[in-house]
């Protein structure tokens, strides 16, 4: 079973991913890890940029024999990999804000992934560059745990219907407050 699970950052894909490979018995793969041990990226100011065209070259090497995984990235959205199933995380803004507030952003780093969240940019792109409907599923209010053994039963009864988001509401007070 070959899994892809992508997000904005903050909404629990690693932890997500660590745990559900644990539940299946099969190997956990982070782009984050493959990125840093290649080194595809370049430092931009505090920001790493990463060389998407090499990342997809080295990702497609890396995938082409293995046929069970759990692979998670942000930039999983970004490449086409191959997968069985491709999940993408989603988090209320309000909850997204308080976890991404623990690290050590920018202000304008946590802005910019709580509009990309709001926006639904994961599932617009993941639908883009896989040519598919990515399955949503919600993380908010719910525990890691829950969220990777809900997963995991999807898969086992092989079922494709996550859940409906909508933070357009979010998405207008956070226009009038910044507009
Ligand atoms: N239901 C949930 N599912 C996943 N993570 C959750 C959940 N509830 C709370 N969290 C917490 O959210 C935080 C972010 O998780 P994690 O680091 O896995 O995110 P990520 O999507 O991998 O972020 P990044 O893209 O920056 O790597 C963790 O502290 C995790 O415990
Ligand atoms: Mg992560």
């Amino acid at each position: 079973m070959r899994i892809v699970i992508t997000g904005t950052p903050g909404t629990g894909k690693t932890k997500v991913a660590e745990e559900l490979a644990d539940i299946l018995g099969i190997q956990f793969i982070s782009i984050r890890k493959i990125v840093e041990k290649e080194k595809i990226f370049e430092v931009k100011g505090r920001e790493k940029v990463v060389d998407i065209k090499l990342l997809e070259k080295i990702l497609k090497k890396t995938l082409r024999n293995e046929r069970n995984y759990v692979i998670e990235g942000h930039l999983a959205c970004e490449t086409k990999l191959p997968c069985d199933y491709i999940f993408v995380l989603r988090t209320h803004p309000k909850e997204l804000k308080r976890r991404l507030s623990g690290r050590k952003y920018s202000a304008a780093k946590t802005r910019e992934n709580l509009l990309s969240e709001m926006l639904d940019y994961c599932v617009q792109r993941t639908s883009e560059v896989y040519r598919k409907k990515p399955i949503e599923i919600d993380t908010t209010g719910k525990t890691v745990g829950a969220t990777a053994g809900r997963i995991a039963k999807m898969i086992r009864n092989k079922k494709k219907k996550g859940d409906k988001v909508d933070y357009s509401k979010e998405l207008l007070g956070y226009l009038r407050l910044t507009g």
